[in-house]
């Protein structure tokens, strides 16, 4: 079902109520990434430049108790949103109440507001993140219009956006619509050959979208530690690397029904540590010694995989290859980060979380199509599962 987007609106003149996701990185009160706020750009920009009253809000991190206001404040992200917008961007440090709905009144048509964390209301029987429908009411009674924008919040069925959009006509922003776009895409129309690529840690994070995309891709890659309890389900010798005991049988039973659709590493890269300096070993996938564990992918493996991704006309990563913190276990996943990079006719999109640091710090963020704001989000949608955020934008 099509959605309503921000350009589909009538915004001049209008308090429009916009929910982004600036859960960005702090560090000290310092934001230490704001792609988040960059990414929100292009939907604020147009509010402001088509005459709309802006209200900004987002959560930021969890807030349990009094103590965790003081470190969870928005006021940064407000001040940095200024900078980018070169604009006066008011703040107002409540999430409800008098100062909140007076600086409402007096905003004039292309002024932006951003008010406080909403998860502030969690600290009073978590009224934001259980959906209080109180809340939620309350905060669309502050507008006029409702713009979900907060693609990374899209899996929870908070106030901030499934209760504001039940009372308001309710659109997408931009890079809601460019996620949807991309990762719905992918996952429902791909162009073929579709190859995804997962990684990570465990197979218990990605079983959900190991499973989707076994059904939707031509090819599976699986890299990362959640390889070795795929190999132990083959019987392999896995000498001290990553195992999830209890996923043994899953993954059988997986490997059993994808056939040659699911390809593992044929090579490794081990270290009797986990360290940076533990002195690094490549072996063959069967061939992993008692007393190291395996924390890369190998360099035949990035061969092979760039093999598959040759030809790809959509790439769907998610997940790192090894512990690419460590740089001498990065090859890996910088192998396979290249390999997407070289394709020019295809559509390459990383679905957030770690692979997306990944992609970012390694410098090649401008070559993929596109880089999802989302961590857990963009799972739960590569798992193919309705998000409440998305489902709850008004259809065209
Ligand atoms: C995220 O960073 O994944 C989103 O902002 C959602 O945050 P949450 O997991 O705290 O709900």
């Amino acid at each position: 079902m099509a959605k309503l987007i921000v350009s589909d609106l009538q915004v001049t003149g209008k308090k429009v109520l916009v929910r982004a996701d600036f859960n960005v990185p702090m560090k000290n009160g310092v934001i230490t990434d704001d792609n988040r706020i960059v990414q929100a750009l292009p939907t604020i920009q147009y509010l402001i430049e088509n005459g709309a009253k802006v209200i900004l809000f987002s959560h930021l991190g969890k807030v349990k108790t009094e103590e965790d206001k003081a470190s969870k404040s928005l006021r940064p992200v407000a001040v940095r949103l200024g900078e980018l917008l070169k604009k006066d961007v008011a703040f107002v440090p409540q999430t409800r109440g008098k100062e909140l709905e007076d600086a409402i009144d007096t905003l004039q048509n292309g002024d932006v507001l951003v008010f406080e964390n909403t998860r502030f209301e969690d600290v009073d029987g978590k009224k934001e993140s259980k959906n209080d429908p109180e809340l939620g009411k309350y905060w669309a009674s502050l507008g006029e219009l409702f713009v979900n924008d907060a693609f990374g919040t899209a899996h929870r069925s908070h106030a901030s956006n499934v209760g504001i959009a039940s009372h308001l006509t309710s659109a997408a922003g931009y890079l809601m619509e460019k996620e949807i776009k991309f990762i719905g895409g992918a996952v429902d129309t791909p162009a073929r050959p579709f190859v995804a690529i997962l990684g990570g840690a465990k197979v218990s994070d990605k079983i959900g979208v190991i499973e989707n995309l076994l059904d939707k891709a031509d090819k599976v890659l699986i890299g990362g530690g959640m390889a070795y309890t795929f190999y132990k389900a083959q019987g392999k010798e896995i000498g001290k690397s990553l195992l999830e005991e209890d996923r043994i049988e899953l993954a059988k039973s997986i490997l059993e029904k994808a056939g040659d659709k699911l390809v593992l590493p044929i090579d490794t890269t081990v270290a009797p540590e986990f360290s940076n300096d533990a002195p690094a070993t490549i072996v063959a996938s069967n061939h992993i010694p008692a007393d190291q564990e395996g924390l890369d992918i190998g360099p035949k493996t990035v061969e092979l995989f760039a093999s598959y991704l040759k030809d790809a006309k959509t790439v769907v990563w998610n997940g790192p290859m090894g512990v690419f913190e460590f740089s001498n276990f990065a090859k890996g996943t910088i192998g396979v980060c290249e390999a997407i990079a070289r394709l020019n006719d295809a559509t390459t999109i990383i679905g957030g979380g770690d692979s997306a640091a990944a992609a970012i710090s390694l410098g090649y963020a401008d070559k993929f199509s596109h880089i999802s704001t989302g961590g857990g989000a963009s799972l739960e949608y590569l798992e193919g599962k309705v998000l409440p955020g998305v489902a709850s934008i008004s259809d065209k």
